[in-house]
């Protein structure tokens, strides 16, 4: 038999178990309700989420905590005072055998509250939307990308309990950021502690995603009166089998398992490369260093606090794989190639991107300043103004949805603040050019490749009507 009465004697006599029991007692039923209320009436949030998830169920086990340590210091002071004889009267074995029981109903609960917290803190919307300002710039970039559909956590986490423990430890060091407001504004890139990719990438992605050529079409409006527009062409050499015994040619041969290619930079960027070296599976290794750079012997494992070693591996090409903050030329080039912005409208690139990019110190002062492109055209250019007043008022919304989607006044985002990897050197980084400057030599003087055709076959460079286009689309 179980005898509760004697079980809340001595709890109504304990101040620490009366609130640990109306802590238990006003979580569970407020959370019974706020679940109810999710499954089957309003669509999950994340407000909700947190607080049917996160905040009561601790609310309800720290009540639980407290309860049995009321009664224990409620049964050691017992010895001195009147109540101790109630206390006596109740045999231990009735306390265990309830404490057994009710835990054994409190396991049910945990369990499926526990299982219900999980799925919502591995969902996009808690990583995306919880800390508001600080993640709303890589949802945002994020929702509109290839990845959409993933879970940020298939990428930040990965498969296995050590890395999930990993993460949640770091979640709790960043909320703690986040809270105090000592996060820093842009979040540093590259991540330094980010899960080696072949982990990660590697669960959905095969070689055989990424073997073969493809071509690549980019089309670039000018800055002049007429938009003039140009082609380039190239036909990207992503994968071939190789005849060389190590797995595959082309741009992917950085990542096949046949060798490991490790780097040195100088800077908490990695941008900077001083030394590579390529490791073959069998321990062979070739050595390329940047003449007169310190540390270029790849003694140092630390170099100014930070980490100098890296072991290359997808992320260091694809550092922009679902976040994907696009520049602004190539973002308003896209809106004049697929018509959304008529190109036949005099001066729109030149001044289009002159207003995107000028430096504003909020959304609304961004909103307000991109306003102002129909008054500004008018006022340099009153003739085409006559023609296309109706055009240009139609144009600012869609500017300004394209200045909120990439920059970030608030977290101090700007346009190019997280340049991709892949490509030619810009104003923002060296991207693949950073091994491939043709400055770093190996002991006999060879070069890391930079010879156009390793990496693509060019096929037409900044041609306003390419003959490879037209063969193309069979024109
Ligand atoms: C397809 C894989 C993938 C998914 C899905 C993904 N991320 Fe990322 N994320 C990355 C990679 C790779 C980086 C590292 C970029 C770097 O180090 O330069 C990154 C970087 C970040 C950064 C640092 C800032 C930046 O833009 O580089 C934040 C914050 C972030 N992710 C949040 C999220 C959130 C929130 C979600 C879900 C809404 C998410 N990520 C989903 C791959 C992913
Ligand atoms: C959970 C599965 C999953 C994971 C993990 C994943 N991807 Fe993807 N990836 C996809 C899917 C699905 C697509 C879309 C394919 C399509 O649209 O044809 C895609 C598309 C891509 C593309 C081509 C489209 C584009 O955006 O350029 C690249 C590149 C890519 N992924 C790289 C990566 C990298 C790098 C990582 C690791 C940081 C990664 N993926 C992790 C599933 C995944
Ligand atoms: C961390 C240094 C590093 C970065 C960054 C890097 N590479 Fe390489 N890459 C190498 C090394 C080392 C080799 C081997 C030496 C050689 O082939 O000259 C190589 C070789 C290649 C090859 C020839 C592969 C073969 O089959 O022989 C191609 C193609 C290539 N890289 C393309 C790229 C592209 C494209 C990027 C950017 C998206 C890039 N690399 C970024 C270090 C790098
Ligand atoms: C040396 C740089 C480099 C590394 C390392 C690298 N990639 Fe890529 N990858 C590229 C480039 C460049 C492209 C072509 C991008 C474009 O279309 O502009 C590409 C394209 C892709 C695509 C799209 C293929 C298509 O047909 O569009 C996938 C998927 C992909 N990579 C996955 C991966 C995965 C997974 C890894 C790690 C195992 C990886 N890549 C490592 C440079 C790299
Ligand atoms: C280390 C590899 C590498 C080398 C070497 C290289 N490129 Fe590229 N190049 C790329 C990649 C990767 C892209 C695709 C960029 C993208 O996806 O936007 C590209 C794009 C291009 C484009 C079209 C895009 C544009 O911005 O105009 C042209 C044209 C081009 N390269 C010309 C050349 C020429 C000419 C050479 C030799 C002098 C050369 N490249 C050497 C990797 C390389």
């Amino acid at each position: 038999m179980i005898h509760i009465k004697p079980f809340l004697d001595i709890l109504a006599t304990s101040k620490i178990s009366i609130l640990g029991a109306v802590l238990v007692t006003t979580a569970i039923g407020a959370d019974a309700m706020l679940i109810i209320g999710e499954l089957l009436i309003f669509e999950s949030n994340p407000y909700i989420g947190i607080v049917a998830y996160v905040l009561f169920p601790g609310m309800a086990a720290f009540g639980l905590v407290l309860i049995p340590i009321g009664m224990l210091l409620r049964i050691r002071k017992s010895h001195h005072d009147p109540v101790g004889k109630l206390v006596r009267r109740v045999s231990r074995k009735h306390v265990f055998r309830l404490i057994f029981s009710l835990t054994l109903i409190n396991f049910v609960i945990f369990a499926f509250v526990g299982y219900r917290s999980i799925h919502f803190m591995e969902s996009a919307e808690f990583c995306g939307l919880t800390c508001h300002q600080v993640m709303s710039p890589e949802y945002t970039v994020y929702q509109r990308s290839h990845h959409a559909g993933i879970s940020c956590v298939e990428c930040h986490v990965g498969p296995g309990v050590g890395w999930l423990v990993k993460s949640k430890l770091d979640g709790t060091r960043q909320l703690a950021g986040v809270v105090f407001d000592n996060y820093s504004r842009p979040i540093q890139t590259p991540i330094h502690n980010l899960r080696p990719a072949d982990h990660i990438c590697g669960e959905c992605h095969s070689e055989e995603s990424y073997h073969g050529n493809r071509i690549k079409v980019i089309e670039r409006f000018e800055l002049d009166e007429n938009n003039t527009q140009t082609f380039s062409v190239v036909n990207l050499r992503l994968g071939e089998d190789s005849d060389r015994g190590d797995g595959m040619r082309g741009i992917h041969w950085h990542s096949n398992e046949h060798h490991e290619i490790r780097y040195w930079s100088t800077d908490r960027r990695r941008e900077h490369v001083v030394r590579v070296e390529l490791v073959s599976k069998d321990g062979e290794t070739r050595v390329w260093t940047r003449p007169g750079s310190e540390n270029a012997s790849g003694e140092a494992e630390q170099d100014n606090g930070h980490e100098s070693m890296r072991v290359m591996d997808c992320v260091d090409c694809h550092n922009r794989a679902t976040h994907v903050f696009v520049a602004p030329d190539k973002a308003v080039d896209a809106l004049l190639a697929d018509g959304t912005i008529d190109p036949a409208i005099p001066w729109i690139r030149s001044i289009a991107h002159e207003v995107i990019t000028r430096e504003y110190e909020s959304h609304d002062d961004a909103i307000a300043g991109i306003a102002e492109l129909p008054a500004l055209y008018r006022e340099r250019f009153a003739d085409s103004w006559n023609k296309y007043a109706d055009a240009l008022e139609e144009i600012v919304p869609i500017l300004q949805d394209l200045h909120t989607t990439y920059v970030y006044p608030e977290m101090k985002i700007q346009w190019n603040t997280y340049p991709s990897l892949i490509g030619h050197p810009t104003a923002y980084t060296a991207a693949c050019f950073r091994c491939h400057d043709g400055v770093l030599v190996d002991e006999k003087g060879l070069q890391i490749t930079n010879d156009c055709n390793a990496c693509h076959y060019v096929l037409a460079e900044d041609e306003q009507d390419p003959m490879i286009l037209r063969m193309l689309e069979d024109r």
